[in-house]
């Protein structure tokens, strides 16, 4: 079956793309004062500009047609109506199904999930706000304070994210703590700084057999029931999230305190199920259903504007024009805002173990690039790290610049001293990325510095810039629950959408699981006493010399 970059539409680009290249980002906008009205969308108070992409009109009308010749909108239909659309594991997607707002039935197999999901959302009610409250108290009658979430991949990366994201909406007698990593420095860090009478452990994980987490799951417990001596306490301390009722009751984990979901949600999707446990504990069950519901407004805009107006699919198809047409296979995430400081590696996730894929569905290779090297870090530190490359380096990094007008933190002169620096960086930045500075530009600002003769000549290449690098900026008013939720929702929207142009099944991770393969085999051979010959012989070699020195 031929393949998308086969299609006379990507051909029409190919051509668009040689036609346009010349016409330098300065040049568009000198030439079209109206450039920003029409390359920016609004939703509710999220805007997006992409004004400062390499495109034309021409060249949104040939996306649109790309998306339309993918189907973009037929799989989108196909998604939210719990269509079976990942195929490799055989389930429908839909955890959009667990921030629906409305009455509507949602099929998966047969079965409306919403009661379900209802009843699930329920339950987390109760549970928060007796934990929240102080009702629900410990082995020794006292509250709870401190709440450890341990899990990996998605079962982490997107609750640690939004506790990060909305501490200004944290109660302060809870603290949040989250720990993935199998090396014993994560479990042993954050136990150094609790009290087993006022700890709850959350053990998530979609299928509660992964390594990392039930290594952590169960040193959490050897720790708890050290201290503690007695095995029926452990119900007041530790609970599970997860889609595995067999294996949460086999580690002793009560039934009634596992908070359920589904196979039809993905790990890296999963933080809008139970899976946001810790996110309600902290902030409260009503905040978290304010992220829903800000999931929701974007799922339904995704669901209903048309591509040319759609954010997530403008999203998607500005990131196929810079990696597929331009060359350009990584992307920067760089919010202004330092509660969003664990954005880039959650959408690493997200997006990588998304796409990160070289099989199409037909099972073919493709031949062309799919998802992007995904990188980033808050501004302004990012400023005074890895900007020098985003300027003057030999690659050109496309960004997605984040920004809230508003700021939750009133810090300096008038409370806004600090908010107003970030903005003004952040608008310098995405300006002098695209605009540059030429040669007469350069020479002109070193006269004035006051260098004379061969100096100015020598210096005028250090101080020029090229421009002409693509960014999207995304501003809102204030980091909110909603906002939030909608911005995590337009993410997965653009990782869909990109998905689907390039034929390729965004829901599985088959690279993930092979690691876990190998490191199930080399587990066994690090205690064997004898030397290993069974790989190849760096990998014998590796593991020799580690049994010669641990
Ligand atoms: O990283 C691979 C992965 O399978 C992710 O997709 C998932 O989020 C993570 O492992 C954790 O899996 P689980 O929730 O089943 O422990």
């Amino acid at each position: 079956m031929s393949q998308i970059n086969q299609s006379s539409i990507w051909q029409s680009l190919s051509q668009h793309k040689k036609d346009i290249e010349s016409i330098s980002l300065r040049e568009m906008f000198h030439k079209d004062k109206d450039r920003f009205n029409q390359f920016h969308i609004q939703l509710n108070d999220l805007l997006l500009d992409y004004s400062k992409h390499h495109i034309s009109k021409e060249t949104i009308k040939l996306l649109v047609n790309l998306a339309k010749e993918a189907d973009v909108e037929g799989w989108r239909d196909r998604m939210f109506k719990g269509e079976i659309i990942n195929s490799t594991e055989h389930r429908s997607v839909l955890h959009t199904a667990l921030r629906n707002q409305n009455n509507k039935s949602i099929m998966s197999d047969g079965e409306d999930v919403m009661p379900k999901v209802r009843n699930v959302l329920k339950k987390m009610r109760r549970f928060t706000d007796e934990i929240r409250s102080g009702q629900w108290k410990g082995y020794t009658g006292k509250a709870i304070t401190n709440v450890i979430n341990i899990g990996i991949g998605g079962s982490d990366l997107g609750p640690a994210m939004v506790c990060q994201a909305l501490k200004p909406y944290g109660l302060k007698t809870i603290t949040p703590f989250f720990v993935s990593n199998i090396d014993g420095a994560d479990l042993s860090q954050v136990l150094e700084k609790c009290d087993p009478e006022t700890t709850l452990f959350i053990v998530a994980s979609k299928t509660f057999t992964t390594q990392e987490t039930m290594t952590n799951a169960f040193s959490a417990r050897n720790w708890f029931l050290k201290k503690v001596g007695d095995n029926s306490q452990i119900k007041k301390h530790f609970v599970a999230l997860s889609t595995n009722q067999y294996a949460v009751a086999e580690f002793g984990i009560d039934t009634e305190n596992m908070f359920e979901f589904w196979d039809w949600v993905g790990g890296r999707y999963s933080l809008w199920s139970a899976i946001g446990l810790s996110i309600a504990l902290y902030i409260g069950i009503d905040h978290f259903e304010e992220l829903l519901k800000g999931g929701f407004e974007m799922d339904e805009h995704f669901k209903t504007a048309p591509i040319e107006e759609n954010i997530p699919m403008i999203m998607g198809l500005l990131g196929i024009w810079c990696i597929n047409f331009f060359d350009l296979p990584t992307h920067a995430i760089l919010a202004y805002d330092q509660d969003l400081s664990k954005l880039a590696p959650y959408l690493q996730q997200a997006d990588m173990e998304s796409n990160g894929k070289f099989i199409n569905r037909n099972g073919e290779h493709v031949n062309f690039h799919t998802g992007p090297v995904l990188w980033g870090e808050v501004g302004t530190n990012g400023q005074h790290a890895f900007y020098q490359l985003l300027h003057q380096g030999t690659e050109i990094v496309p960004a997605d610049f984040i920004m809230p007008i508003q700021s939750h933190y009133a810090m300096g002169k008038d409370g806004n001293e600090h908010h107003k620096i970030l903005l003004s960086n952040f608008i310098a930045q995405t300006q002098s990325l695209m605009i540059g500075k030429t040669y007469d530009e350069a020479r002109a600002e070193i006269e004035k510095q006051g260098y004379e003769g061969e100096d100015i000549e020598s210096f005028i290449p250090q101080k020029t810039f090229e421009g002409n690098r693509p960014t999207s900026s995304i501003l809102f008013q204030k980091l909110t629950p909603k906002t939030l939720g909608q911005i995590i929702a337009m993410y997965e929207h653009k990782i869909f959408t990109q998905g689907i142009i390039w034929n390729i099944n965004s829901f599985d991770q088959w690279g993930v699981e092979y690691g876990k393969q190998i490191a199930k085999q080399v587990l066994p051979k690090l205690s064997e006493k004898t030397p290993t010959t069974d790989f190849d012989g760096s990998t014998n070699s590796l593991i020799n010399y580690i049994k010669k020195y641990q």
